[in-house]
């Protein structure tokens, strides 16, 4: 991809004021004064496009992409299928999207078409094919940006036919379906593909191998949209790369698949900030950064965030002073080589007229928000350098979509929440408190890059994850894993035997029973030992093992399996492997990691304690490693001299430790190091 340094922009629809050049001209004017050197056109401007069936009119885009390039602004071009015309839903029906319940939609609002439709892919098709022929090999144009936050499911006829070509295609018989769903239950067994029905609330909700293929044929279909509209810019002749943007902590489609049929990922940010401790959700916002990095284990964009305030959000608060930069340099840190926003210039009307922009309705830049974005430009364009680097992790989370999608449908333990993301966040949270990267991966991904790996949760076992965990901690690895792991297969199906499916000896136990505890309830983790010592509150899930080999480091202190292992530690190979048995708090969890990667000498980016509200995150070139540190508090942050003295042997890029070690409110330290400094 062109090496314009960081990217710095975001959504620029100047459709909306095609009547008023004077607008168009100021809005170049502004761009370049905020340092922006990128824009992305034309998601929703297919109306304007095609103003009526197969009369193009690009005319009024290639004007805009013309004079922004000659002015040193490069665009990611958009495909506009994410909200069509009037005139194509009024002609074409089918390309309307149709309810779990069978209802088909009417007009209005986007991200509502069939996937499957012949008729919308032919359309969108051909207009893609205009537009890869117009735009493809225009120097100014960047990247494409497929459609807009693919999302959401089709019912319709055409959609539930394409559906049972993909289970026969998936079994290859009847009586495979039959078994792997287990539809003896309640007798439901199908006599052929075209009985199945796809999961529906007035319908079949309930067998979930069902629930689980559909939600998976849903990602499979739209991978399949994604790559036709690709194909077609391809077929045009456009060779630039494509991307789609995703959304933060999406569900509805397993991104780690989706991830394939595009060249780049890139993703829209909009944490809810001032909600409570910043650095909260920073955590929280940084997991999904290396999720996003981790897809592909390449740099990735950010591709969306707000400059000031959302309008959809419960609460739409206002950016305090410095979070803006401190947001976007924390995408940076991560692994992204864009700061883009949505949206540059605020519409007048309709449904986001009051959507934080880098432009509002004043007009002019004498605003808070159009100041932090220049000066945030600024920086951006002095360190290019960042731009293309990777982030190479020693420690690896697994955050799996499908492993999610099967153990919130089961009916189980706790059908009151069982919180599988929470879970994650703190064990993500507790390993980058300790100043390591974290790649967040799925069970997709091999583990052979990472020295230490925490799999929570892992209700179900695919891609032959058993036998690489087994691998991993023979080979040395540190494992952390926990209760409700390795209960059913890859169709939802229990495992005989007993669990942690094939990794028993591993993990040196069986787990036996499972106790839901009800919201009020709580249970504590006590040293084995029976020493005076660290006790933790643990909720909602304990799990009570047989041990098998493994040692009990923590008991449990009440209930009638007092006295039960609450924490587990096990030897397999070169390795350990290390069993939590309940759910714990953030307590719990930090304190585990700093005794395992203590216990195993895995070294993080810097020596010394981390201020509770700092984030430390590398980025690596050839030759230099790349340390950001942030500080989330609205407090001046103070580093001990053992910190100082290890980010002292570097190069200070941007910001300042002062000589007392104290990193300002809300500040960004860049240190430049050489590769291989320890
Ligand atoms: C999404 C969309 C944008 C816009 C923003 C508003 O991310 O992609 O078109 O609606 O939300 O926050
Ligand atoms: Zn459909």
């Amino acid at each position: 991809m062109k090496n314009l340094g960081i990217w710095h922009g975001g959504d620029y629809s100047p459709e909306q004021w095609l009547q008023e050049p004077e607008i168009l001209e100021k809005d170049l004017e502004y761009m370049k004064k905020a340092g922006i050197n990128t824009v992305t056109m034309g998601m929703f401007a297919w109306s304007f496009l095609e103003p009526e069936e197969g009369k193009y009119e690009f005319s009024w885009l290639k004007e805009r992409l013309d004079q922004l390039y000659e002015n040193g602004i490069y665009t990611i071009m958009g495909t506009p299928s994410g909200a069509r015309p009037k005139w194509l839903a009024d002609k074409y029906p089918e390309v309307l999207r149709v309810d779990d319940t069978g209802r088909r939609q009417r007009f209005g609002g986007r991200h509502n078409h069939c996937y499957t439709s012949p008729v919308y892919r032919e359309k969108v098709k051909q207009i893609n094919e205009r537009l890869g022929k117009e735009f493809g090999s225009h120097p100014g144009v960047l990247l494409w940006h497929l459609s807009n936050e693919y999302g959401g499911e089709c019912h319709c006829p055409l959609c539930q036919d394409a559906f049972r070509k993909w289970l026969e295609q998936r079994y290859g018989s009847i009586e495979r379906l039959n078994r792997s769903w287990c539809t003896a239950f309640w007798s439901h067994g199908y006599q052929s593909f075209d009985q199945v029905e796809k999961p529906s609330p007035i319908g079949e909700s309930m067998v979930h191998g069902l629930n689980l293929d559909w939600k998976r044929f849903v990602t499979d279909q739209t991978m399949d949209f994604v790559r036709w509209e690709a194909a077609s810019l391809r077929e045009a002749g456009a060779g630039q790369p494509v991307t789609t943007n995703f959304m933060y902590d999406y569900q509805g489609l397993n991104y780690r698949k989706l991830s394939q049929a595009v060249d780049v990922v890139s993703w829209d940010t909009y944490p809810l900030w001032h909600k409570e401790k910043e650095i909260l959700t920073a955590r929280d916002n940084g997991m999904q950064h290396d999720f996003m990095r981790s897809l592909k284990k390449k740099p990735f964009l950010l591709m969306e965030s707000c400059p000031s305030s959302t309008n959809w959000q419960g609460v739409s608060k206002l950016k305090k002073p410095g979070l803006l930069r401190l947001a976007s340099w924390q995408a940076v840190a991560h692994g992204s080589d864009s700061v883009l926003y949505f949206q540059i210039r605020q519409s007048p009307g309709s449904s986001e007229k009051f959507h934080g922009a880098v432009i509002d309705h004043y007009g002019k830049t004498d605003t808070r928000v159009f100041e932090e974005v220049s000066s945030i430009g600024k920086e951006l364009a002095l360190l290019g350098e960042l731009s293309g680097t990777g982030v190479r992790p020693k420690a690896a989370l697994i955050y799996d979509m499908e492993n999610r999608w099967a153990m919130e449908d089961a009916q189980g333990p706790r059908n009151k929440g069982l919180y599988y993301h929470e879970t994650c966040v703190k064990v993500y949270s507790a390993i980058k408190k300790l100043g390591f990267n974290v790649d967040v991966i799925t069970m997709d991904d091999g583990l052979e890059d990472y020295q230490l790996l925490a799999a929570p949760m892992l209700y179900l076992y695919r891609s032959g994850i058993e036998e690489k965990i087994e691998e991993f901690v023979r080979n040395g690895g540190q494992l952390v894993t926990t209760y409700w792991s390795g209960i059913v297969d890859e169709s939802d199906r229990c495992f005989p035997g007993g669990v942690p499916h094939g990794l028993q000896e591993v993990v040196g136990l069986r787990s036996t029973e499972i106790d839901g505890l009800y919201d009020w309830e709580s249970n504590y983790m006590v040293p084995a030992s029976g020493e005076e010592g660290d006790r933790y509150e643990c909720r909602n899930l304990c799990d009570l093992v047989r041990l098998e080999g493994a040692e009990a480091l923590m008991i449990y202190k009440n209930d009638f399996y007092k006295g039960y292992p609450a924490l587990t530690k096990n030897h397999y190979g070169s390795g350990t492997a290390f069993y939590v048995c309940a759910d714990a708090g953030q307590d719990f969890y930090d304190d585990l990691f700093w005794k395992v990667t203590c216990e195993a000498g895995i070294q993080p980016l810097v020596e010394g304690i981390i201020p509770e509200e700092v984030e430390v995150t590398s980025r690596e070139s050839k030759q230099y490693e790349y340390l950001f540190l942030q500080n989330f508090s609205q407090k001046p942050a103070v580093l001990e001299q053992r910190l100082l003295d290890c980010l002292l042997k570097g190069t200070v890029l941007l910001g300042e430790i002062s000589g007392k070690g104290v990193i300002e409110s809300f500040g960004t330290v860049i240190i430049r190091r050489d590769l291989h400094w320890n």
